[in-house]
């Protein structure tokens, strides 16, 4: 039997990814997360093991390790999925707070947890994946700053701990995945109508961006697709250094333009 640590796995893309590994049948997943009724739910799947794991608390990542080294001293790989989003401007808000709230969970949740697994991953000849996202590599969009900047120290870290690790020979892969409606998408929503209902300089230029944001964040992608990239990176005998999954094709046409230009165009959207 292989052993996955699996944080966020209460999530939505979250079980999803954690249903496809248990459904392999020769890996157990440990399954991390901070809702009860969920993890309650993720244990009644076979060869899931739910483990409590609050990733911003030294003591509750040292129980969690504490649960896992009473059924194994090895891990085959650690999956890195917790993390959240806020929508908000950079000028007005809690923006500082919202950002150091962020910056806990989605890249200082992701090094603790692998600091403390680490040696488990060593013996166990195992490897690391990060959960980054399209907003990891793509040109910044407007308004979504704070996550555009967790998703680049993300993929900064996965990076360097992937040249630090190649020495040991534990491969450390990131996935990229494009839009899928889940609870973190739904709340995008929620803070953008907060934002538009709060704001003192951006109400003209928000508004128009709505219908834009829902075209792109309702695209309806099966996140099947993206445990199938997983178990792929899970899997591969060389797994590639990152796998991306459902980039979104509008965003991505921008990508091929020079800054001055994706500038113009956003701003054009509101004139
Ligand atoms: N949905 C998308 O379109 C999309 C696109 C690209 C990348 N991603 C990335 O995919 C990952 C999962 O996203 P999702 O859409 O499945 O979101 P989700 O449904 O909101 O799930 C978020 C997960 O993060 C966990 N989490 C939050 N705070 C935590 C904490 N302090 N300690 C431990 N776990 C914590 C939650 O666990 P509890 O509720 O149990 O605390 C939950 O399991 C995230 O890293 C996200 O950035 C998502």
């Amino acid at each position: 039997m292989k052993y996955v640590l699996f944080t966020g796995a209460t999530g939505d893309l979250g079980r999803c990814c954690v249903e496809a590994i248990a459904g392999l049948g020769d890996w157990t997943v440990f399954a991390g997360g901070t809702n009860e009724e969920k993890l309650h739910t993720l244990g009644e799947l076979e060869r899931v093991i739910p483990v409590r794991l609050d990733v911003t608390d030294e003591e509750s990542i040292n129980e969690a390790y504490e649960t896992v080294r009473r059924h194994t001293y090895r891990l085959q790989a650690v999956v890195n999925f917790a993390g959240i989003h806020t929508f908000t401007s950079m000028v007005e808000g809690n923006c500082v707070e919202e950002i150091e709230k962020m910056l806990n969970i989605n890249v200082l949740g992701m090094v603790r947890v692998n600091k403390r697994f680490f040696e488990m991953v060593r013996i166990g000849r195992g490897r690391i994946i990060n959960c980054s996202s399209e907003s990891g590599w793509m040109t910044p969009q407007p308004f979504n700053g704070p996550y555009t900047m967790t998703k680049y120290a993300v993929e900064a870290y996965n990076d360097s701990l992937r040249r630090e690790l190649m020495y040991l020979d534990i491969p450390v892969v990131k996935l990229q995945p494009g839009s899928f409606k889940t609870q973190l998408t739904e709340k995008i929503f929620r803070d953008f109508d907060q934002v538009i209902q709060t704001t003192n300089y951006f109400k003209k230029v928000l508004t128009t961006m709505r219908p834009m944001m829902t075209m792109e964040l309702g695209l309806d992608h099966d996140p099947n697709k993206l445990a199938k990239k997983l178990i792929r990176a899970l899997t591969a005998k060389t797994p590639l250094t990152k796998y991306k999954v459902c980039t979104g094709k509008l965003l991505m046409t921008l990508e091929l333009l020079p800054d001055k230009a994706v500038d113009l165009a956003y701003k054009l959207l509101v004139n």
